[in-house]
């Protein structure tokens, strides 16, 4: 039997009795916790167990939910919006959407997931991703023009879930070239892209998006950076449907605007987020180590640094962005 009824009826975050339990879900109390240890071992969600009191998610879920999600998105991101999947467990959600770009989905196809079971990061990096925290969202969306027409986009990505989160009263966000999203150089929010089709045709893309909502540190500590959650910066509860929702008003919006005329109409919104523009810092591919100031990007998302006076431009690939002591 599934789990998800019992951990819907525990998202209130109240006790709730072995035998109200058993009775909800038609089993006996040995049954219940049963259910209850599975809770743990397949979702890793913790349940505290008093006596005389019964089972409690202490501090409650906030589960995500289809039908809230589509009642908060803006009109014109319904149009953009070809279908919303909402899963409970999945592998990483990209796989899920890329697997619908070979089966030739529209456009506009979103997938979000309470838990990633082998959430994908950059630099084959894993992605801490708990039940019910944060928020895993994939975004798959045809361009024309190839590999060349997707310069880019994933800095416009970041403007955009950075948008969203100025609208969601979270201020102070800013990027960091590619596409993280800080918070006073701690990481909120992780973007990957990924690609398939015909590299100098019509290209599938899959945005993938990671956000940090109310991760607790014990969750996120294999994460080999500094990081923060979205609730940490606001006294105010946060709602996480309400959050996709206004993700996917930006994001989808971001991918039209995107297709007709690419990075330029971000450019300007980048820079100003750019939060380590004049700094020295060191750029790391896997190939070699510039050192230099951060100066921007150009009109093609493309970093500029000044090395020895003169200005060099690096761009796409697998590129990390260090300041240097
Ligand atoms: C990064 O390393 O900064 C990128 C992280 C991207 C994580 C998201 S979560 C949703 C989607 N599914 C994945 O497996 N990865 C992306």
């Amino acid at each position: 039997m599934t789990s998800i009824p019992l951990i819907r009826k525990l998202s209130d975050g109240y006790f709730h009795s072995g035998s109200e339990l058993g009775e909800f879900l038609g089993v006996s109390r040995a049954a219940v916790w049963k259910q209850i240890q599975k809770l743990e071992t397949d979702y890793g969600v913790k349940c505290d167990s008093v006596k005389g009191k019964g089972y409690q998610i202490r501090g409650g879920l906030d589960l995500l939910n289809e039908e809230i999600i589509h009642l908060a998105l803006s009109h014109k991101a319904q149009t953009l919006l070809s279908n919303l999947d909402v899963h409970t467990v999945v592998d990483s959600t990209n796989d899920i959407a890329l697997e619908k770009a070979k089966q030739g989905v529209e456009s506009g196809y979103v997938c979000i997931a309470e838990k990633q079971n082998k959430g994908r990061g950059r630099r084959g990096r894993t992605w801490v991703s708990p039940f019910g925290k944060n928020i895993y969202m994939s975004i798959l969306w045809r361009f024309q023009g190839g590999a060349a027409a997707l310069e880019g986009l994933s800095l416009a990505t970041g403007v955009a879930v950075a948008g969203a989160l100025s609208k969601v009263g979270v201020n102070g966000v800013n990027l960091k070239w590619p596409n993280d999203i800080l918070h006073e150089r701690r990481k909120l929010a992780g973007i990957l892209l990924e690609m398939s089709g015909d590299a100098a045709g019509v290209c599938e893309v899959v945005l993938g998006v990671g956000l940090n909502i109310g991760m607790l540190r014990d969750e996120g500590e294999t994460i080999d950076q500094s990081w923060i959650d979205l609730q940490s910066l606001r006294e105010k509860k946060l709602d996480r449907n309400l959050v996709v929702a206004t993700l996917l008003n930006e994001l989808l919006l971001m991918l039209e605007e995107f297709s007709l005329r690419g990075f330029v109409p971000f450019m300007d919104e980048w820079s100003r987020l750019d939060s380590y523009r004049g700094k020295e810092v060191t750029l790391t591919t896997s190939k070699s180590s510039e050192h230099g100031i951060a100066m921007g990007v150009d009109q093609n998302g493309a970093l500029k640094l000044k090395i020895d006076e003169k200005v060099k431009v690096f761009s796409g690939g697998e590129v990390s962005l260090r300041l240097k002591r």
